[in-house]
């Protein structure tokens, strides 16, 4: 139970159309739980229906029906309640309904909002027309309404994205998240699903995740002010958490048996990731009741290959390691790839769980599930798609990366305001010199939300078949062509992509599909993080000619470099450019004389 207070009800949520009363009674159903939804209740005591009481009497006189009837529901044991879309505006009914019950709010778009009212309306004409129906533009007040009240949903425990679900799959993923929470610690994840996306004020809310605000005062003065935040990656293959927080590596062993691990763990780490938490990390898988084995690879991209994934193999098969035991990835992206890529061929695959602890891993490469080793003639060339059980992000860890690594990884961090989150860009903004400190509380948002955006983009495109992950290449073309001109020597690829990422934006402004502004204010926002925002000094090869040539020269082998690159799909490179701060656009048309001349302005001294 959660401990904090009592479930004996399940209260479903949520805007009109998303089907909270035929979702209740299906779990009602499935739960043997008696059902009740308030609407009913109101109509049957006012002798007529709620838009009649809402002509004849006024909103007011409906709010208090409501909050009589919502009364008198939470009296119940074991019903599902549903209630009326506004209900959980009026804080008395929350404190309420959330002081004795699960609350579980079904999200929908407006859209799809939209079509289920019109549909149901037109199937029972004779019914008065629902009121939202029942103005000049439906969608744009649904999606006013809708938006006015996105803080009150926001305050449910868990949210079911219901576009393109049936009643009874949004009924047993109540019934999951019911499963889960009466038996889950506080720190339980918030659902991203397949078709949705995540909330954008769940992050945000001050001063945390609502949740959690019920929470406080079982919290040590600490665990106050990083409370854990997660989200859920849900892919056709596995669905999986993913743990965000301060100081979350004491709860590995507690994580991972939540999620029915158990066995023997093997942890696979480098030397410089061991030597700081090796010991530490073994101890919590112990104190957990783990079998414990430690692999430790050196660290660095040359170890990313074949040869050490052999060497796993043979430590396993020598440690007579079975198909439920768990290989622990504790480490970078270079870790992560390799442990996940043994993973998921020994014995066929194996259980794993990714502990990233460099900013690169924590908000991208240990998101998605992509593992794999490189080859001698090119990067990642063998690998698969293969999702662990698990995530755990404790951003304690990275007050020990180097503050290269660290400014490096904030650009991937900055790439995800700038292709799909304004709120979030905004953010950044407002809080560089706090996020570079590494502040606990705000290093932990910025994390989680980075985290979340990544899982929703895998979640709706889980092996890059479907085009929605080709957003994330924002700024990587260009990236990628300097880090093979370059022989990966020169940058660290978050460097190399934060150029990228100028050189997009001001192609986009060349083909005037961002304004002027909107570049300046990605150049600000990656300089302010460290980050370089052109090639300069960088694109002087030592080795060769005279300055001005060997500029020329550096620019012919990035491009020749982009177009072998993996995104060139038949012969045009598919661009991905913005259109304003949080759009993503991708385009396939842009003229190659273009690419030069933004690629020669940032080569500019
Ligand atoms: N699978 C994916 O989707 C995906 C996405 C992006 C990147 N990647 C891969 O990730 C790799 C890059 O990841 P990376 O940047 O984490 O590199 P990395 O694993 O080499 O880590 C960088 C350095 O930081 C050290 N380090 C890591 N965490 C530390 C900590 N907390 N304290 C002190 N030192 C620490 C490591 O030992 C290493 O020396 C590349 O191989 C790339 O291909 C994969
Ligand atoms: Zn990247």
């Amino acid at each position: 139970m959660k401990a904090d207070r009592e479930i004996t009800n399940l209260v479903i949520t949520g805007f009109s159309g998303t089907g909270k009363s035929a979702v209740a009674k299906e779990v009602a159903r499935r739960l043997s739980w008696d059902f009740l939804d308030t609407d009913d209740e109101i109509v049957e005591r006012a002798g007529k229906p709620i838009a009649g009481i809402f002509r004849d009497c006024g909103e007011d006189k409906f709010r208090e029906l409501e909050r009589e009837t919502i009364k008198r529901a939470c009296r119940q044991r074991q019903t599902v309640i549903a209630i009326g879309g506004g209900a959980i505006v009026d804080p008395q009914n929350y404190e309420l309904l959330a002081r004795n019950g699960l609350i579980v709010c079904l999200e929908a778009r407006p859209e799809t909002i939209h079509e289920r009212l019109f549909r149901e309306a037109a199937r029972s004409p004779q019914a008065e027309v629902r009121p939202l129906l029942a103005v000049d533009n439906p969608l744009e007040r649904i999606r006013e309404l809708k938006a006015s009240r996105q803080p009150y949903y926001a305050k449910a425990d868990w949210t079911i994205h219901t576009d393109g679900l049936s009643i009874s799959e949004v009924a047993k993923e109540v019934i999951r998240a019911w499963r889960l929470l009466s038996s889950a610690s506080d720190d339980t994840p918030i659902v991203i699903a397949r078709h949705g996306m995540p909330k954008q004020s769940q992050e945000y809310s001050a001063p945390g995740l609502p949740r959690s605000a019920r929470n406080d005062t079982r919290k040590t003065a600490r665990r106050d002010s990083d409370k854990d935040t997660a989200c859920l990656v849900e892919t056709a293959t596995q669905s999986y958490p993913i743990y965000v927080g301060y100081g979350l590596l004491d709860k590995l062993g507690e994580k991972m048996r939540q999620a029915a691990l158990a066995g023997t763990a093997t942890i696979v780490s480098d030397e410089n990731v061991f030597s700081l938490y090796g010991k530490r990390v073994e101890q919590v898988l112990r104190d957990a009741g783990f079998g414990v084995n430690s692999f430790v690879v050196t660290p660095g991209e040359e170890t990313k290959t074949m040869d050490s994934a052999v060497r796993i193999y043979d430590f396993l098969v020598e440690h007579r390691t079975e198909r439920h035991d768990i290989i622990v990835a504790l480490g970078g992206g270079v870790v992560g790839d390799l442990a996940g890529f043994v993973a998921a061929t020994f014995l066929r695959g194996v259980p794993w769980v990714q502990v990233p602890t460099s900013l690169v891993a924590m908000v991208d490469a240990a998101i998605g599930g992509k593992v794999g080793v490189n080859h001698p003639e090119g990067k990642n060339l063998i690998g698969s798609f293969y999702q662990p059980s698990l995530v755990l992000v404790d951003c304690e860890t990275l007050t020990t990366l180097s503050q290269r690594e660290l400014t490096s990884g904030w650009a991937e961090v900055i790439k995800y305001g700038f292709i799909l989150d304004k709120e979030f860009f905004e953010f950044l903004e407002s809080n560089v010199s706090k996020l570079t400190k590494l502040e606990p509380k705000l290093l932990t948002r910025a994390i989680a939300r980075s985290a979340a955006i990544k899982a929703r983009v895998v979640s709706q495109d889980e092996k890059e078949r479907e085009g929605k992950r080709i957003i994330l290449n924002y700024g990587h073309t260009i990236a990628h062509g300097l880090e093979t001109a370059t022989r990966y020597r020169r940058f660290l690829h978050g460097e190399a992509v934060a150029i990228g990422m100028m050189g997009a934006a001001r192609l986009s402004q060349r083909l005037g599909v961002l304004a002027a502004d909107a570049v300046e204010r990605q150049e600000a926002l990656l300089q302010r993080f460290g980050l370089p925002i052109s090639l300069r000094a960088q694109t002087v090869d030592r080795r060769r000619g005279k300055k001005g040539s060997r500029r020329e020269l550096g620019l012919v082998a990035i491009t020749k470099a982009m177009e072998v690159d993996k995104k060139v799909k038949g012969k045009a490179i598919h661009w991905v450019l913005l259109e304003d701060i949080g759009r993503a656009v991708v385009r396939s048309d842009v003229p190659q004389q273009d690419v030069l001349a933004v690629l020669r302005e940032l080569a500019k001294p």
